[in-house]
């Protein structure tokens, strides 16, 4: 297999906004992540490479300081560098934007996003830290291939979902097909895997897309539709948030059960019971074949 063909995912931050433990949690597993009994998670993103010298990073979380800390691979190389040639963002919510600001110091990279989520951007006057001079913002077309390292096509497709919160005006459209929300499809020569952190649901067509990747990392945020009610730590259903859940009638379980490659969960919430090894979420999801994102996993095709 020549080099450039060998696609290195490392998840970053394998939790939800908010992350495990969340600062102001006391459920179950926030508790647990507290004693030491299961292991934190920041928050969500990848870092993405095909040589090992060159990174893009899929989303740009609050914790991305912390996260390039942990991973040697993303360190300086020289006295004011950084492997980390690109960020391609999937949605502007506060998980995957924040991390932008940690970026800002003097160093070039390539921003890759839809018109929509770069209109977010431009519209809050904080993220013009990043100096124009060395940030390119490159405008992402959905469903056109676009090469944010040498060796890798990235495709960006609409997904199920919503408007960020802080954008919410009255009751937004919960399965938006646009560019709010997308997920990548991922390719180098004959590797093909997909990301999708945020979806409200699984129509045939997205199926079918995901089918033949050789790994899927998908929406992983809740167990249940009613999670967060049912804890008491929050008044909204995932599909209120813009995410399906795992288990139910039409939920990610069910609806990709016919997946061909590796089956990942991301983004997962810290209300999640699946977080913890012997609950019956766990046993479940990991008899359909799923394993659930840690902070530092790599996926290598
Ligand atoms: C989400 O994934 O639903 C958002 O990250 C929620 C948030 O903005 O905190
Ligand atoms: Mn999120
Ligand atoms: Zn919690």
């Amino acid at each position: 297999m020549r080099s450039e063909e060998t696609v290195r995912i490392v998840v970053l931050g394998a939790g939800a906004g908010g992350g495990l433990p969340q600062w102001n949690c006391g459920c179950p597993q926030c508790a647990a992540a507290r004693q030491g009994l299961i292991a934190p998670m920041s928050q969500s993103t990848l870092a993405v490479s095909v040589d090992g010298e060159g990174w893009v990073l899929l989303n740009a979380s609050p914790d991305l300081r912390q996260q390039l800390a942990a991973c040697s691979s993303l360190h300086p190389k020289g006295l004011r560098d950084s492997p980390v040639k690109a960020v391609v963002v999937t949605n502007g919510d506060v998980d995957h934007i924040a991390g932008l600001l940690t970026l800002r110091e003097k160093t070039g990279f390539t921003l890759h996003a839809t018109e929509a989520t770069h209109r977010v951007l431009l519209e809050n006057a904080v993220f013009g830290v990043l100096d124009p001079a060395l940030v390119e913002r490159r405008t992402i077309t959905l469903d056109q291939p676009f090469s944010p390292l040498p060796g890798l096509m990235v495709t960006a497709y609409a997904v199920p979902g919503k408007v960020p919160l802080y954008l919410e005006d009255g009751a937004p459209d919960l399965a938006m097909l646009g560019e709010q929300t997308v997920g990548l499809r991922l390719q180098s020569g004959e590797h093909e895997a997909h990301y999708v952190p945020g979806c409200a649901a699984l129509p045939d067509w997205l199926v079918d897309r995901l089918t033949p990747a050789a790994a899927v990392l998908f929406d992983g945020t809740i167990w249940t539709d009613d999670e967060m009610p049912r804890s008491g730590t929050g008044a909204k259903t995932g599909a209120r948030m813009g995410h399906i859940a795992m288990s139910g009638a039409g939920g990610s379980l069910e609806r990709l059960a016919g997946l061909r490659g590796r089956r990942i969960y991301t983004h997962v919430n810290n209300t999640n019971p699946a977080l913890i090894p012997e609950s019956a979420a766990r046993i479940a999801i990991a008899a359909a074949g799923w394993e659930i994102a840690s902070d530092g996993m790599e996926v290598v095709l």
